[in-house]
């Protein structure tokens, strides 16, 4: 791509404008990108992102609250709102790390109207903080990076990265919150998010049990059933991610089209549920009879409130759930 904006390499703040956090978290997920500003505001944006050449959006283009425009190294692109707007492309699971840097960025901010931050640590939810791929790739964000970020030029240093497990932040704030009502029994977490769901359990003495993770459907499979059943009606494949969009604002109509699957739902999110009741079962059998509660989290929880009604409040909803995770990391 072509060189659009160098940034001066000049012009540092003064130390009395290098604001210091001691620590960011940052969740980016599937469906949706989480991070806490310098105002202790959590900012979410869709999970999409998009390289921009120079005719597709205005040099000056400020971005929003759920768009955050960057340049940097000569790219510029758009994460958010605007990227889904300018068919910009799902950002996976899979790229999240590979893509770390670029990503992270947007959680790099200064005071308003300032331009330098240093970061003492920026944490950051992984499915496994074990994974060395994963680990060496964050390695390379420790250290210091310029940039623009929604026209504000930024001079940000990140002294330490930390993967943190997902589902362990929700797990510190449960237990600091007191949700759980036997602290000292196994409790666990059950993250529904829009691409993976993951149930885990916590131990007495509130150590991940790694060997009882369960992975699970999340939105997205439930998007695709919605698909397969409309399909006799539609003649093709429709898109997914405005299936589940459909699905968040209670509309069940497809973007802008005539296709509706009000009727359908019912019974597609009760199948999903109900698979996700049936693995997590099976997978912890031999633990049922020890296990006090299961907090539920992420965006698609409020999906399983039949789950909280069946198993008679052993599995809870948890408050504000798709941040509660996010806000949990600030414990760790
Ligand atoms: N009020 C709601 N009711 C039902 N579903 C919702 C609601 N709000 C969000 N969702 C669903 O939650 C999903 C996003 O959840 P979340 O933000 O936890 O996903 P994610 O963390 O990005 O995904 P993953 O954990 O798979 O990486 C969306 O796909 C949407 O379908
Ligand atoms: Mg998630």
């Amino acid at each position: 791509m072509k060189n659009i904006v160098t940034v001066p390499s000049n012009g540092y703040a003064t130390s009395a404008n290098n604001l210091i956090r001691d620590k960011i978290v940052f969740d980016g997920g599937n469906r949706t990108t989480a991070w806490i500003n310098p105002s202790g505001k959590i900012q979410i944006v869709p999970s999409i992102i998009k390289n921009l050449e120079d005719w597709e959006l205005d040099e000056d283009a400020q971005g929003d609250e759920k768009s955050v425009i960057i340049i940097h190294n000569g790219e510029r692109y758009v994460v958010g709102e605007m990227a889904g707007w300018l068919n910009g492309r799902p950002i996976f699971q899979k790229d999240k790390t590979e893509m770390a840097l670029q990503l992270l960025l947007l959680a790099l901010q200064p005071n308003p109207g300032e331009r330098v931050v240093t970061v003492n640590e920026l944490l950051i939810a992984l499915p496994d903080s074990r994974d060395q791929n994963a680990l060496a790739n964050l390695k390379r964000i420790e250290g210091t990076h310029e940039f623009i970020r929604n026209g504000q030029h930024v001079v940000a240093s990140v002294r330490r990265v930390r993967a943190i497990d997902e589902t362990k932040g929700a797990y510190a704030l449960a237990m600091q919150h007191g949700i759980f009502q036997c602290r000292n029994r196994i409790n666990g977490i059950l993250d529904l998010g829009g691409g993976t769901s993951i149930a885990r359990l916590y131990s007495e003495k509130g150590s991940l049990m790694r060997p009882l993770d369960v992975v699970l459907p999340g939105t997205n499979a439930l998007a695709q059933q919605i698909d397969a059943a409309l399909l006799p009606r539609t003649g093709k494949s429709q898109n997914l991610s405005l299936i589940m969009d459909a699905i968040q604002e209670g509309s069940y109509q497809i973007g802008t089209s005539e296709i509706n699957f009000a009727e359908l739902f019912e019974k597609a999110v009760t199948r999903w549920i109900d698979e996700i009741r049936e693995r997590i079962k099976g997978a912890w059998s031999d633990y049922l009879p020890h296990i006090a509660e299961v907090l539920i989290v992420g965006g698609s929880a409020p999906l399983a409130k039949p789950i909280e009604t069946i198993s008679k409040g052993r599995f809870k909803m948890a408050p504000s759930p798709q941040v509660f995770n996010l806000k949990g990391m600030e414990l760790l």
